[in-house]
């Protein structure tokens, strides 16, 4: 039963490990971890990223970022990867989870339940993004076909 369940959790998840990150020693912290300045700032371009190309717009910006809780960390040389899903589409907003885990250890070193990402117009207003679902850039090729 407890292995039936972990497969269904499994296959729900739509959780992307789009991106890895090698901790360098400008990373680092004065207790010789991965500074946590860092990694929220790799997490908030994965974030932007990930909303640019899903609304096909780079005019997009984070509005609010929910509570950060760094569980566990990384130390100089560990592979890390950022994990991104939509959890909500907006009139003019885009809803993200994101998912940082050690690639070394395996153990997860944050989790950011909601980013909240606003698509702009020319003006830097909020502007609709006419989105509903996940879209893949593959699909999106295969239609102007
Ligand atoms: C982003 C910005 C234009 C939004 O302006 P605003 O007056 O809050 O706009 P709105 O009230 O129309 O809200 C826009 C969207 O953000 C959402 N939103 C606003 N405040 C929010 C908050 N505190 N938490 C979560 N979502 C929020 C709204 O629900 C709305 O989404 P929807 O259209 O999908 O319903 C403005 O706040 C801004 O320029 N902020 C600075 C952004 C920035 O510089 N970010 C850091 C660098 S990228």
């Amino acid at each position: 039963m407890q292995v039936l369940k972990a497969k269904f959790a499994v296959q729900l998840s739509t959780m992307n490990y789009h991106t890895r990150k090698w901790v360098k020693p400008e990373d680092l912290n004065p207790n010789q971890s991965l500074f946590g300045g860092r990694l929220l700032q790799w997490i908030d371009e994965e974030a932007a990223l990930y909303a640019v190309i899903q609304l096909e717009n780079k005019k997009v910006v984070t509005k609010f970022i929910s509570e950060i809780n760094f569980v566990s960390s990384a130390k100089q040389g560990d592979i890390i990867e950022i994990g991104i899903e939509v959890t909500s589409f907006g009139s003019t907003s885009l809803t993200l989870r994101c998912e940082v885990r050690n690639k070394m250890t395996h153990q997860t070193i944050i989790t950011v339940d909601r980013i909240v990402m606003v698509n702009l117009d020319e003006n830097g207003s909020p502007f609709p993004h006419g989105k509903t679902q996940v879209e893949f850039v593959k699909d999106r090729i295969k239609l102007k076909e």
